[in-house]
């Protein structure tokens, strides 16, 4: 049945090789043996039978031709005689006359079994080991009788037997032989196999494809371990293949493969995030994709030509990404060239280094205020020893002439003009190389913003919309705010002079830690690690003016860098706002571009974690209030009118006054006490000091607080202050103000003016 053949086959084909060749071996050469040694015993047995047939054959006829006459004369004697002459035949055992009736005649020697057979046609018979043959008698033609001859086959069965173990010794034989050859053959073919099946099971189990099988034969096992070396060259090629690819794939660099014509074939996802390009998109394409038009076409014929020649292009690209953004690239590509020597495809690495780039700008920026504040604050400084002593001589100059010659007094009054004027400078070129006295204080912005935000409407005009956009929960910051002020309006009049059609100014708070602040911030943060560590706040200054090239905003915070006609800037407004950002540990940042309007953003970090209540309580205390008596001398209309609605405003009483004589008339006529005058220093007719001078005579506990700066009054009488005074620095702000006049009045009780 087919199955159990199956089942049958089955169990042996579990069975080790070796024994399998061994049996197959075996069986086949004992089949071998087994029908080789039949053919030959059968035929040598069908010889020997037919020649001992022909012989008994030949002796029945010889005996039956001499015993025919016997038979016909009836003389069984005489055929006795001739049987018996057969013992010469050792062969014949025993034989037997018959008459045609089948009855003995004659016979010779015992028949086998005891009694003669009857008689039987001419024939042989085989049987016991014995040959009988029959041979009719014949006389003159006629049957006379039949002639029996029994020969023993002895022989014919030693043969046999002889054949059979000579057989069985050929199979023993070459059962051995078989054996001894499988085991050759075992090493020929089962340990080769069994080595390959190890190898293999190596492989899987461990996944090690370094392995190799040792040829020792060019059969068909050798064929199989080149095969199975062979797959495993190519399975750990593919698998180095797969891990070069794994590691492009993963590579932080974006990395391009073109063709030898700049077609793209490969991006990593590097690249992708990079560009924001997907593989789909520019595989196919060029990577002309990236352009941002800032390289010129020479440089990209140079970076083709050193490419063709087979070197190496390092180089920097400023690309744009597919939002349009712009970004920075250090870019490696080199050729790649077949067997032949052929470049087949170009691989370039690429690094985006935007934020490297520009906090090397920055730093770059920063590293060439640093120096230039550092000659320019260093001029300043010997110059304002040069100027005190110019403007000191042309004051004596002033004095020591007055009444006398008019020429000489209008010289020396032009000569402390100038020399004022030189001295503004001066302090604008101090503040710009941070070396202005600053008096910080916690402050508010928004109170300082909001404060500052009618004044700056007044600054910008009404073409300008001036709008707040105020963090109510922004972070106090530590500055002087006089200078904070400074800082503002320098600001807004930049902006202002840039939207000369109008437009808006948009002035904002906003907390801000540098971690959550993406872009520009990011290298803010990296530029200056001290504002990174902490929170800090940001105050912002948009306009939707005109906007600057890159060169320009390049150049903006450098001294008496300025864009505009000599009549309307000198160059300092910025640089003394950077001046005074940096020297309240601050940082500012512009973004602008031509036609998009600037942003300016001052970092400034958080001042403590006071709570607005407590610097509700705190600017309270400062304060400012105050129910004294005030005495207002200013000749400009508008400065006397702020002064006056801010100290009102503040509860002081206000004696206003445009000269000096008109002051002291004021005075005089005041009922109660007048505990201070604000003055200006410069005033047609009577200048400030000489008022105070003779204030001093009618009010004696007043004390004075001069308003300083120049002006172009003509025939203005121009004092300059002296040690030990107050001086109210122009341009100043309600808050500066109200500070001022507080200070000044708490050091009444302690000091009396100097006068
Ligand atoms: N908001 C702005 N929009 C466009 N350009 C600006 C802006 N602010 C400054 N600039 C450019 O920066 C230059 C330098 O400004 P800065 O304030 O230092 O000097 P200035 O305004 O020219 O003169 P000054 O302020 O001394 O009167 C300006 O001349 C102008 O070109
Ligand atoms: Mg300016």
């Amino acid at each position: 049945m087919p199955t159990s053949r199956h089942i049958g086959l089955t169990r042996y084909a579990d069975l080790p090789i070796k024994v399998k060749v061994t049996l197959l071996l075996a069986l086949t050469a004992a089949f071998s043996a087994v029908v080789a040694g039949t053919v030959i015993i059968a035929g040598d047995i069908r010889e020997l039978r037919t020649t001992m047939v022909n012989r008994v054959s030949g002796l029945a006829d010889v005996v039956g031709a001499n015993t025919a006459a016997a038979i016909v004369f009836d003389d069984p004697a005489a055929a006795r005689e001739v049987l018996e002459s057969l013992s010469r035949e050792p062969i014949i055992g025993a034989a037997c006359i018959y008459r045609p009736d089948g009855t003995v005649f004659a016979s010779y020697g015992a028949p086998h079994g005891g009694a003669w057979p009857t008689t039987a046609p001419d024939g042989t018979t085989f049987a016991d080991n014995h040959i009988s043959v029959f041979s009719t008698i014949r006389e003159g033609g006629e049957p006379v009788g039949t002639v029996l001859l029994c020969a023993h086959a002895d022989e014919l069965r030693e043969r046999v037997t002889r054949a059979v173990l000579a057989a069985l010794a050929a199979i023993g034989g070459t059962i051995g032989l078989a054996v001894a050859v499988s085991a050759r053959l075992q090493r020929l073919v089962s340990d080769p196999i069994l080595k390959l099946a190890e190898a293999a099971g190596r492989v899987s189990a461990g996944g090690d494809y370094s392995i190799r099988v040792a040829k020792q034969s060019n059969d068909e096992i050798g064929r199989l371990c080149d095969g199975f070396n062979d797959m495993l060259e190519q399975i750990q090629r593919r698998d180095r293949a797969l891990e070069f690819l794994a590691a492009i794939e993963q590579a932080g660099d974006a990395i391009v493969i073109t063709g030898p014509d700049g077609t793209i074939e490969y991006v990593n996802p590097s690249f992708e995030r990079m560009t924001g390009y997907t593989r789909v998109e520019v595989v196919g394409g060029k990577p002309s994709i990236l352009k941002s038009g800032r390289q010129s076409d020479s440089f990209y014929r140079d970076l083709w030509e050193a490419l063709k020649r087979g070197d190496v292009w390092k180089g920097h690209f400023t690309n744009r990404r597919k939002d349009g953004s712009l970004y920075e690239e250090e870019a490696a590509i080199s050729p790649v060239r077949d067997a032949a020597g052929t470049i087949v495809k170009y691989v370039a690495t690429k690094r985006d280094v935007t934020r490297e780039h520009r906090i090397e700008e920055q730093m770059r920026q920063s590293q060439k205020m640093e120096a230039i504040g550092e000659l320019a604050g260093g001029i300043a400084h010997d110059l304002n020893n040069v100027l005190t002593v110019i403007n000191g001589h042309a004051e004596l100059l002033m004095e020591r002439t007055k009444g006398g010659n008019a020429s000489v007094t209008k010289s020396a009054t032009e000569i402390l003009s100038s020399g004022q004027r030189a001295a503004l400078l001066v302090r604008q070129i101090l503040a710009f190389s941070r070396r202005q006295m600053l008096q910080p204080k916690v402050l508010d912005l928004n109170g300082v913003v909001e404060s500052m935000k009618g004044m700056l409407q007044c600054l910008v005009s009404e073409r300008i919309e001036v709008a707040l956009a105020l963090d109510p929960e922004a972070g106090f910051v530590e500055a002087d705010p006089s200078q904070l002020e400074q800082v503002l309006v320098d600001l807004a009049v930049n902006a202002r002079d840039a939207m000369p059609k109008g437009g808006r100014l948009v002035i904002g708070t906003e907390n801000a830690s540098p971690t959550e602040n993406a872009g520009a911030d990011v290298s803010l943060a990296q530029a200056r690690p001290d504002l990174r560590s902490g929170p800090h706040v940001v105050l912002s200054v948009s306009d939707t003016g005109c906007g600057m090239t890159a060169d320009v905003k390049s150049r903006i915070f450098e001294p008496f860098f300025t864009t505009k006609d000599k009549s309307k800037g000198t160059g300092l407004g910025l640089a003394m706002v950077y001046g005074i950002v940096k020297q309240s540990g601050g940082e500012i940042e512009v973004q602008s571009a031509p036609e998009q309007g600037t942003t300016f953003r001052i970092h400034l970090p958080v001042a403590g974690t006071r709570s607005l209540s407590e610097l509700a309580d705190a600017t309270t205390q400062h304060a400012v209030r105050g129910s004294e008596t005030v005495l207002v001398v200013e000749d400009e209309a508008s400065v006397r009118e702020f002064v006056t609605t801010v100290l009102k405003g503040l509860g002081y009483t206000v004696l206003e006054a445009s000269d000096g004589l008109d002051a002291l008339r004021a005075a005089g006529e005041h009922a109660g006490p007048v505990h201070l005058a604000i003055t200006d220093l410069a005033m047609p007719a009577m200048g400030g000091g000489r008022l105070a001078d003779k204030l001093a005579r009618v009010r004696p506990g007043a004390q004075v607080l001069y308003i300083s700066g120049y002006s172009s009054g003509e025939g203005a009488s121009i004092e300059s202050a002296g040690p030990n005074m107050h001086v109210l620095d122009r341009p100043f702000s309600a808050t500066t103000l109200a500070q001022k006049v507080k200070e000044v009045l708490s050091h009444g009780s302690s000091r009396s003016a100097v006068v």
